[in-house]
């Protein structure tokens, strides 16, 4: 099995008449951690929601894989969004539901498994983000950071080709933000042909597991690359970014 690519061809993306991104060309590299960095409001979760087929590009296209969402069948959209898992930056755990009946709803969704077998798929995966003594508790009675873990079981308990993230580590200590990159690390070396793409502008975060960078701006891309070379960047807001300054 291959690792799945994912391209950006000329993409203009937003809401309505509104435009957020305007031609964006860009690749995030098969089977690597992406990460996607940006000021709040410039579009990151924009662009999470453009790789998953949310909304249609107001122009241009996403490839998974070589392929373009909204050129596919119906049964072939969903068989690849099946094979997306995606860390929402709130969680969006269902309040109503035990943290195992949450983490295995991307399966009972798709698939007609006992609720035995959706247990055990469930522990397993709340098991690798720490949670397996957690599986009874509803959403309220955790902390945030058991929430984004438990958000991430969920993300993973499909298996997907892609898995994204939307700031998996906004709101956490740094211990636990720390813990948190490990386990994105962990998963990535556990599932060798995942491509991993994690929104965030968590700078310790970013230099922990950024293999390729893309950096939004405007409404256009600024910087593609690797860390070493983000670092090394003489462009005056990049500079301002990676070293946290308030600026003029
Ligand atoms: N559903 C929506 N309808 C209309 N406009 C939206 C919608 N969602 C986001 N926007 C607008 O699109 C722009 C980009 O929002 P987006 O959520 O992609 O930013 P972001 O980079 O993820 O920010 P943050 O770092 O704060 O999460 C913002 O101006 C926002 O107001
Ligand atoms: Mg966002």
């Amino acid at each position: 099995m291959r690792a799945w690519e994912i391209e950006f061809k000329s993409l203009t993306a937003g809401y309505g008449d509104f435009t957020v991104l305007r031609d964006i060309n860009a690749v995030l590299p098969a089977g690597k951690i992406s990460v996607i960095l940006g000021g709040s409001g410039c579009g990151k979760s924009t662009l999470l929601r453009q790789i998953i087929g949310l909304s249609r590009p107001l122009s241009g296209s996403v490839l998974i894989g070589g392929k373009d969402l909204f050129a596919l069948s119906p049964a072939e959209f969903r068989g690849t969004r099946r094979r997306m898992g995606v860390l929402f930056q709130d969680g969006a755990l269902l309040g109503a539901l035990s943290l195992a009946r949450n983490v295995a709803l991307p399966l009972s969704e798709h698939l007609s498994m006992s609720k035995q077998l959706l247990r055990e798929a469930a522990l397993r995966v709340l098991r690798m983000v720490g949670l397996e003594d957690f599986a009874d508790f509803y959403p309220n009675q955790l902390s945030g950071g058991m929430r984004k873990r438990a958000g991430l079981a969920r993300a993973i308990i499909t298996e997907p080709r892609v898995l994204l993230c939307d700031e998996p580590t906004s709101g956490l200590d740094p211990i636990t933000a720390a813990r948190m990159d490990e386990l994105l690390l962990s998963m990535h070396e556990h599932y060798a042909d995942m491509t991993l793409v994690v929104v965030s502008h968590d700078l310790a975060s970013l230099r922990a597991i950024a293999q390729h960078i893309l950096v939004i701006k405007d409404g256009g891309t600024i910087f593609a690359g690797s860390l070493e070379a983000l670092e090394a960047s003489a462009h005056p807001y990049l500079r301002q970014f990676m070293r946290r300054e308030a600026g003029a």
